[in-house]
């Protein structure tokens, strides 16, 4: 038996998370017990790397993915595995994905190499379906200023550790999840992140609907 495994990748401000939770909350309602996870994160491995990762002191970009990577490690052994071979429907806030286009085509490093790195960490467990929403990222860093601002936070606080880069560094990020969901097109599906929270929902929803486990008994 195995269930049902949905990513959700997309630059900063996309949306991914409110549309992670409206797509848990939607299952919920029918009956399944999705398991919501984030990356880096969900394991006490995971949430203690997040937090170096985030916001730590600076770290060599081979030493940064290698930590994305454990933490990934970690999350694919202990919950995502887990759930998948007992039937349930996982929803991951980032995954392997984030790798390629962060590290790959953000910071330009090996894309082959943190492929393999990304095979040897989830034992070449993928997604069946990963949701891309994309946004241009002025759009969607305005989005995280504006929940920066709203939380009360410093109006140059340049947010966390990848936040903070500068435009062509989030430009390359976009291009390179728009490559790699061309390029899987099988397994991804490409949505506007620009639009109202509800329309992008409907057009998650049509895109899971379809490969959705039938419910236990
Ligand atoms: P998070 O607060 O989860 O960002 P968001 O709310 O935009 O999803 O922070 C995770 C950050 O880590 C995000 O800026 C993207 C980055 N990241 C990578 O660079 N590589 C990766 O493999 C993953 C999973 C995340």
């Amino acid at each position: 038996m195995s269930g049902l495994f949905i990513a959700f990748e997309g630059g900063e401000g996309a949306g991914k998370s409110t549309q992670a939770g409206l797509l848990e909350s939607a299952l919920r309602e029918r009956g399944y017990s999705p398991q919501l996870l984030r990356e880096p994160g969900s394991t006490c491995l995971g949430e203690y790397l997040r937090e170096y990762l985030i916001a730590g002191a600076p770290l060599t970009p081979v030493a940064e993915l290698l930590l994305f990577e454990a933490a990934r490690a970690q999350l694919m052994t202990e919950k995502i595995a887990v759930a998948l071979d007992a039937g349930a429907v996982v929803i991951a806030d980032r995954f392997a994905g984030s790798t390629v286009a962060y590290q790959g085509y953000g910071h330009g490093l090996d894309r082959q190499q943190i492929e393999w790195l990304n095979d040897f960490a989830t034992g070449r467990r993928y997604p069946n379906l990963t949701i891309l929403l994309d946004i241009d990222p002025y759009i969607g860093l305005g989005r995280v200023q504006g929940r920066q601002l709203r939380l009360g936070l410093l109006a140059d606080d340049k947010g966390n550790r990848f936040e903070g880069r500068e435009m062509v560094f989030h430009q390359a990020v976009r291009c390179g999840f728009q490559q790699i969901a061309d390029a899987g097109s099988e397994t991804w599906r490409t949505i506007e992140g620009n639009h109202s929270i509800e329309e992008v929902a409907a057009q998650v929803w049509d895109a899971v609907a379809p490969r959705l486990p039938s419910l236990p008994g």
